[in-house]
């Protein structure tokens, strides 16, 4: 079936999840961070990340704010910097994320040709309504559907249920777009169909699944959505 449909995941698909700590580091007086700063940056997202797996299987979820905090708080731990200022300033900047360059010509391309725009996230909405409006992005949107919503984190089925609820189409209907390998993989799955952004050329992931397709960035989006 053609897709009529774009979703999209939100942290390090649509939004640029190392900025919070690039840009505090680039900031006066921050020399020890701007040291460290890429393997926290890696260290917060991949504890962040295993958190809302490990909450999702032992049915202790709470809401991706915290575990955003959570996941920064052991990182900054881990490498010996634990000052609340740093703290604050790099939850402020994760709270109001950059959009990738691409992202705003992409969403109104995919709106220009008719299909429905959307994310679908982890992030509670209070995240995604502050992500969303300081990239300018609200307009290009027809939905932001949070997790909170089903109290699970991705990729648990009922996720990935909410699209198709949302928007009452099939998932074969679905293009589903994610930076992050598992994301896909479990869309995959689901039956949506699905593209891989690996902007950072890793290899697939080992899961019962693989992406149909896999890209760089997300420019090519509408002109693989409207073939399809
Ligand atoms: C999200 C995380 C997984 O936006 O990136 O759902």
């Amino acid at each position: 079936m053609p897709v009529t449909t774009c979703i999209f995941d939100a942290y390090g698909t649509l939004f640029d999840v190392a900025a919070a700590a690039r840009i505090a580091a680039a900031e006066p007086n921050r020399q020890e961070f701007a040291a460290k700063w890429p393997q926290i940056a890696a260290n917060w997202r991949a504890k962040q990340l295993q958190y809302t797996w490990l909450r999702a299987v032992s049915d202790t979820h709470t809401d991706f704010w915290r575990i955003t905090q959570d996941g920064l708080d052991y990182a900054l731990e881990a490498a010996g910097l634990t000052t609340p200022e740093l703290r604050e300033r790099l939850l402020a900047l994760y709270f109001e994320l950059e959009a990738f360059p691409e992202v705003p010509l992409m969403l109104e391309q995919l709106k220009n040709a008719g299909l429905n725009t959307g994310i679908l996230s982890n992030g509670s909405p209070d995240m995604l309504k502050g992500a969303v409006n300081s990239a300018g992005l609200a307009d290009r949107l027809d939905a932001v559907l949070s997790v909170q919503s089903v109290g699970v984190f991705k990729p648990h089925k009922s996720v990935y249920d909410m699209v198709g609820q949302h928007f009452d189409c099939s998932p074969d209907q679905v293009l589903f777009v994610s930076s992050n390998g598992w994301d896909a993989a479990y869309a995959a799955h689901y039956g949506f169909q699905t593209v891989w952004v690996n902007r950072a050329d890793e290899p697939t992931d080992r899961l019962p699944a693989k992406p149909q397709h896999t890209m760089h960035d997300l420019t090519d989006i509408p002109e693989l959505a409207t073939s399809l």
